[in-house]
Parts: C-alpha cells; structure tokens; sequence
C-alpha cells in the first residue's frame, strides 16, 4: 500500500462474523454474514496496528473496538498516529470527545507535552 503511494493507512475495518438461529435451523442474519465491530475485534485491531505500524513508514490510523481513551491509548502506543471511534459512537454519541478529554487528562497527568512521543512506545 505504501509502496503503492499510500499517503496513510487505516486499520482495521470489521471482521465477518455469523450467528445462527437454532430454532429455524437457518442463519441469524439476512445476509447470512455480518461485520463484527466493536470491543470484541479489539484484541485483533490493536495487534494489525501493532505489525502494520512495525512494517511501513507512513502513518497508521487505529480503528476497531475504540471506546475510551485508554482503548485509544493502546492504539497510539501500539504505533497508531491517529484513531477512529465507531461503534462506541452508537450508545455514547460523545465518546470521541470523551477520548479527546480523556487522551488530554492522561498527558497532563503524566507530564507528556507532545503525543508524538507515546506512538509506537509500546513497541520498542
Ligand atoms: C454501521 C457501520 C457502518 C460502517 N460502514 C462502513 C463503510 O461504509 N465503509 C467502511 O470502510 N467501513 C465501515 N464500517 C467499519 C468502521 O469504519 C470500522 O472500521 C469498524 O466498525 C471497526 O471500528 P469500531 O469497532 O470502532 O466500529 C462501518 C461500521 C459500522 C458499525
């Protein structure tokens, strides 16, 4: 993608899933599958960001499962420059100002001027 001409790379979208009615013997969903999102996909999100972010030069944005600031937190430690708030924007439409605040709270309590300095931090 980078190599491609990539001026950033976003990371990651949902994850297909499936449920199945017992009782109909059929699947849950019209469509048979369905994008995951959300706090289950975290784990899988925070650990493509992790290599996606080892393996290229330009920016990753973090996404999937982000809810709070320290979900955002990970992300950025794990080597993501930017985030995205989705699913979490559903049942709390302030969650991404949530994040901000809270994002802003975490550096004034440790003392840290610039986030630059905790992406990919994490990683080394
Ligand atoms: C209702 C809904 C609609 C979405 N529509 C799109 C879309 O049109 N294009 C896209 O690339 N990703 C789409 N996504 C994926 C999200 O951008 C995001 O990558 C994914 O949901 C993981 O983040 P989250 O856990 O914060 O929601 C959609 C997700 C949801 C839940």
């Amino acid at each position: 993608m980078a190599e491609a001409g990539a001026d950033a790379i976003s990371l990651i979208n949902t994850m297909k899933g499936i449920a199945i009615d017992i009782a109909a013997r059929k699947p849950l969903l019209g469509n048979i599958t369905g994008g995951l999102s959300g706090p289950a996909i975290k784990p899988v999100a925070l650990y493509m960001v992790y290599e996606v972010a080892s393996a290229v030069n330009v920016p990753v944005i973090g996404c999937g499962g982000i809810a709070s600031a320290s979900d955002a937190l990970e992300f950025i430690m794990a080597g993501a420059s930017a985030i995205q708030v989705g699913t979490a924007s559903f049942t709390n439409p302030r969650a991404p100002l949530d994040v901000l605040e809270g994002i802003e709270q975490f550096m004034a309590t440790e003392g840290i001027d610039d986030i630059a300095g905790l992406i990919g931090i994490a990683r080394s």
